[in-house]
C-alpha cells in the first residue's frame, strides 16, 4: 500500500518539510498499522524540525493522531478497523503508518476524528499539569499562559472545573474573549499589562498558587515574580525560545518556592498512566466539562502553512492536517 508522507532530511524553517510518496510499513511483532483520518500538529514539531530539539535526519515529525487500525502484528490483540488514538509517537507526519499498540487507545464513539486528533497530546498534558503535577485545589489561583492556545485552553477548563481562580494570559486582545470563553476568570494581555501587578492586585498581594508557564524565554521573570510564597512554576514550554539558565539561589529566601519542567512522556509513561490519563481527558470531554473547540484544519499537503502559523502566533485552539 503506498502512503503519503512528510519528511524532514535536513532541520530548518517550514520549507524542510517535504512531502513525498512512499511504501507503506507493515507491523511488526507489538505493532499496529493504522490509516490515519487526523493529525494533530502541536509546537514539538516545529521544535524537532528546526533542530532545536535535536533528531536523527531523515525523519518523520509528528506527535499524534487518530484513526482506523488497517493491519496488526503478532501478539497484538487489537481488532481491524477499530478507532484509534495515540499521543507523544514520533512519525505522525504520514496518510498510514506504525506504531507500538501499547501506545494506542480506543478513541470513544463520541468523539470524532479530528477532535480526538485535536485533543489527545494537548488534553493529556492538561490533564496531568492540573491533576497530578500539582493537584490544582478550589480556592487556589492558577496562572495559565497563552490561554487561548491549545493547551490553555483545555487547562484553563479543568483547573477551573476544579474549583481554581484562573487568570489566563494572552498575547494579544484580539485572543482575551476566547480565553475568557476557555473558563479563565481574568485575563491579561501580555502586550499591554503586567502579569505580576495583575496577580498582585487579583490576589490582595498574597501572590499565585500555581503558575503553568508554556513561554518560556519571555515570560519566567514574571512567572517566578507572581508566585505566593511557597508557589510552584510549572514551567512545560519554550513556544518564545528556551528558558534562560535559573540560579537555584532565586527561589530562595522569605518566598522559597517551587519549580518543575516536565514532559508528557514522563507522565504517561507506563500503559496504567497512559488509560487512566487518557480516560479522564475522554471523561470530561464527553461529560462537556472541557470543550474541544473544532480545530483549524489544513490538507496534510500544506503542512509548512500549518507550521508558519503557529510559529507565527496566528492559531488558537488546535490544528489538525487532513491526510486524505
Ligand atoms: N511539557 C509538555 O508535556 C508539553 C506538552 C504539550 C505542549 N507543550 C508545550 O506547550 C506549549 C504550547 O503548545 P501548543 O501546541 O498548545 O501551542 P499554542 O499554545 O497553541 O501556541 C503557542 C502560543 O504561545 C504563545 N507565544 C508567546 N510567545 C510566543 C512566541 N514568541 N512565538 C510563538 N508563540 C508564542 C502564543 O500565544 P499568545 O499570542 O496568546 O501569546 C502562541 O499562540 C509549547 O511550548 C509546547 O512545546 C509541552
Amino acid at each position: 500500500m503506498l502512503r503519503t508522507v512528510v519528511r524532514v532530511n535536513q532541520p530548518g524553517g517550514p520549507d524542510a518539510l517535504t512531502l513525498m510518496q512512499e511504501e507503506a510499513p507493515l507491523p511488526g511483532p507489538g505493532e499496529v498499522q493504522m490509516r490515519q483520518t487526523a493529525i494533530g500538529l502541536n509546537f514539538i514539531d516545529v521544535y524537532q524540525r528546526s533542530g532545536l530539539y535535536p533528531m536523527p535526519a531523515p525523519f518523520i515529525p509528528g506527535q499524534e493522531g487518530a484513526g482506523v487500525v488497517t493491519a496488526v502484528g503478532p501478539g497484538v490483540a487489537l481488532a481491524v478497523g477499530a478507532r484509534v488514538a495515540y499521543a507523544g509517537v514520533v512519525g505522525a507526519y504520514a496518510s498510514v503508518r506504525t506504531l507500538p499498540a501499547e501506545r494506542v487507545v480506543l478513541v470513544p464513539d463520541a468523539i470524532a476524528d479530528e477532535l480526538a486528533a485535536a485533543m489527545m497530546l494537548k488534553g493529556m498534558t492538561a490533564e496531568y499539569l492540573v491533576r497530578r503535577c500539582h493537584e490544582v485545589k478550589p480556592g487556589e489561583l492558577v496562572v495559565v499562559h497563552a490561554a487561548a492556545g491549545g493547551v490553555g485552553q483545555l487547562a484553563c477548563q479543568w483547573a477551573r472545573h476544579l474549583g481554581a481562580t484562573v487568570v489566563g494570559v494572552v498575547g494579544r486582545r484580539e485572543k482575551a474573549q476566547l480565553a475568557r470563553d476557555s473558563g479563565a476568570h481574568h485575563v491579561v494581555v501580555a502586550a499591554e499589562q503586567s502579569l505580576v501587578d495583575e496577580v498582585r492586585r487579583l490576589s490582595e498581594g498574597r501572590g499565585a498558587d500555581v503558575v503553568y508557564d508554556s513561554v518560556g524565554k519571555d515570560t519566567l521573570d514574571a512567572s517566578l515574580d507572581c508566585l505566593r510564597p511557597r508557589g510552584l512554576l510549572v514551567s512545560f514550554g519554550q513556544s518564545s525560545g528556551m528558558p534562560p539558565p535559573l540560579a537555584l539561589a532565586r527561589l530562595g529566601g522569605p518566598r522559597s518556592l517551587y519549580v518543575t519542567r516536565p514532559s508528557l512522556h514522563a507522565w504517561v509513561h507506563s500503559r496504567a498512566e497512559l488509560e487512566a490519563s487518557s480516560t479522564a481527558l475522554f471523561d470530561v470531554v464527553s461529560r462537556g466539562i472541557v470543550r474541544v473547540r473544532p480545530p483549524t484544519t489544513f490538507p496534510l499537503a500544506k503542512v509548512a502553512e500549518a507550521h508558519r502559523a503557529l510559529e507565527a502566533r496566528q492559531t488558537t485552539g488546535s490544528v489538525v492536517l487532513l491526510p486524505h
